[in-house]
């Protein structure tokens, strides 16, 4: 079974845990000059500063034991082999092909897949340079003016995510949108602001089956044909991006106009596939090579920096060391960077489904939490909203603090005071305010005894909060790039540790199932004017309110 609780090392951390969770992180700072520099790490044009955690050497040399002793390096060496590492699914997980820049194969099942890669690149980037200049028209002859990705998920998270953070280095004039939600208002108010002469759809799925894009899809058609438009147009206006040809074509798509990838991309890990395709259209190929080159960085460090060094591995550990060890269960993303304001929930996808499992990669079921829940906002936003919990709440919730010592839009003292707030949060969670400084600060203030006394302790900051700060020069593809697969591969470390699988997600598949049972069961009873009784007293309950609500039904 390979548990991480079946190690000494677990044992060890069990017992250091006890001691280590009274020391006040203030404490740790004044008993040790050296602890910014010791606890800090750079990868790929990353600096991540690690000092303000719940760590000593020794903590550290514990959980690099940790790490060993579950095959962190090995697991990494076999991932980036193309091993089977998905075996619920029995795939290699080789997302890491899709971004490698040397001229070496890279073999899935005894074959090379880089010639497939680079073709698809290929094609994609002709295509981009054909939108992006104009020379791919509309049916009527005009210039594309506006891209609608259609898809869910990692159809959807990750290119939404990357082309609003690269919002800078975007073509001046074309305009992109994202439907993902089966929600008809999403695709309705996204077609009243575009042209059906102007506008390229981009249906994209891996599997092409998903319900939610296919009813997206066909909705943007039918819209589409109801214009002047025909059959044959279509051809100009819909590409596919997906890896089931078949699909493709049965919907309607032209499969020349088809991008295709390959099983043994997860879809969560698939932008850097044919789904980046709104990311190539906005930011250019040569911006999308960037993109990749800033990935295959980080894939290098993660391949080659021994545990001690090896940023993503000791992410992970921080997460394991408090999830496990110190009680937390969650994990707050604060990028301090408007232009990643969906990166949070990409990670969601990311983190959560890939780790939300509760048996080890043999079945046998895990008798730890494995990962937290993730969430986040842009700072400083987060600060005037949810930030009073993290200062005096009662979880404990460590917190990835990101920010680009440079701005894309460098106006007036605004990063000056971006990047002064994000440090002084990180500071004032670590040193908080003791009641005596709060009696302070109100005696001088003149306030009486007596409303001291009724205040104090509503003005103390227990500190002691937990934060990463993770520090680029300015968020350029390059950075964006290595930053994902920083979190792609701390994501799979700590799967490593947990000994799960972190490529499948079973756990979606059950409630897609069951909307479709459910579905033919309201049709039904609404066409047959009948209650529906076969779900439980609550799902029947309310679906007859609602179909009564929706067809005056008694
Ligand atoms: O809902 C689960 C999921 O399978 C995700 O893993 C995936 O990214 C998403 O659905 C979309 O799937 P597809 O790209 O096949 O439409």
């Amino acid at each position: 079974m390979n548990a991480p609780t079946d190690t000494p090392a677990w044992a060890a951390l069990s017992s250091h845990a006890a001691e280590q969770k009274n020391i006040k992180l203030v404490d740790r700072f004044k008993a040790d000059e050296q602890r910014f520099e010791k606890f800090q790490l750079k990868a790929a044009g990353w600096f991540l500063d690690y000092s303000k955690n719940h760590i000593s050497d020794e903590t550290l040399s514990r959980l690099v034991a940790l790490a060993e002793a579950q095959q962190v390096p090995e697991k990494f060496a076999a991932m980036f082999r193309g091993d089977t590492v998905n075996p619920t699914e029995g795939r290699a997980a080789l997302h890491s092909a899709l971004r490698h820049q040397k001229p070496t194969p890279v073999q899935v099942g005894g074959e090379d897949v880089m010639p497939d890669i680079r073709a698809v690149l290929d094609r994609m980037s002709s295509f981009c340079d054909s939108v992006r200049e104009g020379r791919w028209v509309g049916y009527t002859g005009k210039r594309i003016s506006d891209i609608v990705n259609i898809g869910i998920g990692g159809s959807d998270l990750g290119p939404l995510m990357a082309t609003e953070a690269l919002a800078p280095f975007a073509h001046e004039s074309l305009r992109l949108h994202f439907v993902s939600n089966v929600d008809g208002s999403h695709i309705v108010s996204t077609l009243k602001r575009v042209d059906p002469e102007t506008t390229l759809f981009i249906v994209a799925s891996k599997t092409f089956t998903t319900i939610e894009t296919l009813t997206n899809a066909n909705t943007a058609k039918t819209w589409f044909l109801e214009s002047s438009a025909d059959k044959n147009d279509v051809a100009r206006h819909f590409v596919a991006v997906s890896t089931n040809e078949a699909k493709v074509a049965e919907f309607g798509i032209d499969t020349k106009n088809m991008f295709g990838f390959w099983d043994w991309v997860g879809g969560r890990y698939s932008l850097w596939s044919a789904i980046g395709l709104p990311l190539m259209l906005c930011i250019g190929p040569h911006g999308f090579k960037q993109f990749l080159a800033g990935g295959a960085a980080m894939d290098e460090h993660a391949q080659t920096a021994p545990i001690q060094q090896n940023m993503p591995t000791i992410l992970a550990l921080l997460t394991v060391w408090y999830s496990n060890f110190l009680g937390a269960s969650s994990h707050l993303i604060a990028p301090y960077d408007q232009y990643l304001h969906r990166f949070p929930a990409y990670l969601q996808q990311l983190t959560m489904e890939s780790n939300g499992k509760s048996v080890h990669v043999d079945g046998t079921p895990v008798s730890i939490s494995t990962g937290p829940i993730v969430w986040g906002e842009p700072g400083t936003n987060g600060q005037h909203a949810y930030f009073q919990l993290l200062h005096q709440g009662t979880h404990l919730i460590p917190a990835d603090f990101i920010l680009a010592a440079e701005s894309c839009n460098p106006c007036g003292n605004h990063h000056e005071l971006l990047i002064a707030n994000c440090l002084a949060q990180t500071e004032a969670l670590m040193n908080g305010k003791t009641t005596e400084s709060v009696v302070e600060s109100l005696r001088a203030a003149g306030t009486d005894e007596a409303e001291i006394d009724a205040l104090k302790q509503h003005r103390t900051f227990e500190g002691n909060r937990p934060t990463n700060t993770l520090l680029v020069q300015r968020l350029d593809p390059y950075a964006l790039g290595a930053l994902i697969a920083l979190y792609e591969h701390k994501v799979f470390a700590e799967a490593a540790i947990w000994n799960i699988n972190p490529f499948d997600q079973w756990g979606v598949e059950l409630g897609k199932q069951l909307a479709t049972r459910l579905y033919d069961d309201m049709q039904t009873a609404v066409r047959e004017g009948t209650q529906v009784a076969s779900h439980d007293s609550s799902t029947n309950g309310l679906i007859n309110r609602i179909n009564a609500a929706r067809h005056r039904l008694a």
